[in-house]
């Protein structure tokens, strides 16, 4: 028998269907007149398909509250803070809980070469194309238990409760735990979503890229069970259209929401990273022989580039250029022994990309002017990624402001800083993502906290999106 649906549910999903061109009813019709999701859809409903009553999303927020403890004692560092590097133990038994959940929740569960984690909840239309979510669950040393954790557990969740409500998607859904979007071990951000995308000059990169103790990619990986006897590593890349929304729940990582007491950010775009590695080579030395003049020391090369990136940042006179030296060794690290060698990792963004190009090209200038001036050697610059922005797909913007005001959340649009999978997701899907307020807006450090009601709202919001696009 067909469902009713309450106007409150029909409505919004009519302004969806609207905004995306796609008829509501056939022409000539009398759009007033529709009642049923059978009208609304042109096709025969045999079960009910979307939660009658928006009081159906209810979020298991003690389940998702010991799930994202529990996930955070898979650490290389104590409590309260979160390491959690790619392929390593901890790593490995993380996965493994993530699976468990999935499992759990009904999702069929597959993992690619690279071991990004995919369970998809089969929609009543399985051959369109499916509806996405995710996240990442590795954390760079010492950092807290929310960023991407959130996004993973958040999306099953958002799946339980769409389960829970009785709702039956169309398109599939699938929840999506992307390997490595912190670039902690190999350098590089955001490995399995890049990877997923298509980035053939990663796939390459991957076969001869090793982590600090010289341990390679396919080395690591093939320990934590995965690459099995492959070096091609192309049956990640997935197709353009494969999915026809992806949707990411994150923290926000900025102070934005918590000062304003917005409970939802809906992204329109994510700013364009870069990073870069630099080398110094010089003559090192007795700290106490050789004398001032006869110096050429790496370290101190290195510490005047650090200037340098902060001055052209600076220079560009935007609050939305930043740059950062996150990494500064010294070889040997003696305190009696001049350096001889030193090693530089820049990060640099904008929302401009023009604006963040012209950073980068200072930052070489100036690698190259202290180099000479020092008379050291300049045996590394280089770019390690130069990514664009990405934009959210304003059907799936549309989707994620119509959710939160059905729930009566107050949301506000806006951009992400941080990078995040979706800046890879938009090469091959709509992409869009939905940010909740964390405490004074800390993140990448212990202190990282979102209370268990943004995260339940974030999980509603998320769960309303992926019905509506579902049903596309
Ligand atoms: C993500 O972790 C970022 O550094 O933006
Ligand atoms: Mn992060
Ligand atoms: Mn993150």
């Amino acid at each position: 028998m067909a469902l009713r649906f309450s106007l409150l549910v029909l409505s919004p999903l009519l302004l969806l269907c609207c905004c995306h061109g796609i008829k509501a009813h056939k022409d000539g019709e009398d759009p007033t007149t529709i009642k049923t999701m059978q009208d609304f859809s042109g096709y025969p409903i045999q079960e009910p398909h979307f939660p009658n009553s928006l009081s159906l999303l209810s979020v298991d927020t003690l389940s998702l509250q010991k799930q994202i403890d529990e996930l955070s004692t898979f650490s290389d560092t104590p409590a309260p803070s979160v390491t959690r590097i790619l392929y390593s133990e901890k790593d490995v038994l993380a996965r493994s809980f993530i699976k468990n959940l999935m499992g759990f929740a009904g999702l069929s569960v597959r993992e690619d070469a690279v071991g990004n984690i995919f369970g998809r909840w089969d929609g009543y239309e399985p051959e369109l194309a499916a509806v996405s979510t995710g996240s990442h669950i590795d954390a760079i040393p010492y950092s807290g238990k929310y960023d991407g954790v959130v996004g993973v557990l958040g999306a099953i969740e958002a799946i339980n409760v769409l389960q829970r409500s009785g709702f039956k998607p169309k398109r599939s859904l699938e929840v999506i735990m992307f390997t490595s979007e912190e670039p902690t071990r190999f350098g590089i951000s955001c490995l399995g979503s890049r990877l997923m995308a298509g980035s053939e000059a990663l796939e390459k990169a991957l076969k001869k890229t090793v982590d600090s103790k010289n341990i390679s990619f396919l080395d690591a990986a093939r320990s934590a069970g995965y690459a099995k006897g492959e070096e091609d590593l192309s049956s990640v890349f997935l197709k353009k259209g494969i999915y026809s929304a992806f949707v990411e729940l994150h923290i926000e990582q900025g102070p934005i929401l918590e000062e304003e007491g917005i409970s939802i950010g809906i992204v329109t775009a994510i700013a364009a990273p870069a990073s870069i590695k630099v080398d110094f080579e010089g003559n090192g030395g007795h700290a106490g022989a050789v004398l001032m003049p006869n110096r050429n020391d790496a370290g101190l090369a290195a510490a005047e580039l650090a200037l340098a990136v902060e001055k052209h940042v600076l220079d560009s006179e935007s609050i939305d250029t930043v740059g950062t030296v996150g990494i500064l060794e010294l070889h040997p690290g003696a305190i009696n022994s001049i350096p001889s060698k030193s090693h530089l990792e820049i990060d640099t963004r904008d929302i401009d990309e023009d604006r963040r190009n012209t950073v980068i090209e200072k930052i070489h200038h100036s690698a190259l002017a202290i180099a000479q001036k020092r008379d050291v050697k300049l045996s590394e610059f280089k770019i390690v990624n130069q990514d664009p922005p990405a934009l959210s797909h304003d059907s799936i913007i549309k989707a994620m402001e119509a959710s939160s005001q059905e729930l009566n959340l107050a949301h506000k649009l806006m951009i992400s800083r941080a990078y995040h999978d979706s800046l890879f997701m938009a090469r091959i899907s709509p992409m869009g993502m939905i940010f909740i307020p964390c405490y004074k807006g800390y993140s990448h450090k212990p202190e990282e906290f979102s209370s268990n009601e943004d995260i339940a709202n974030g999980v509603k919001v998320l769960a309303l999106t992926l019905a509506k696009l579902s049903l596309y």
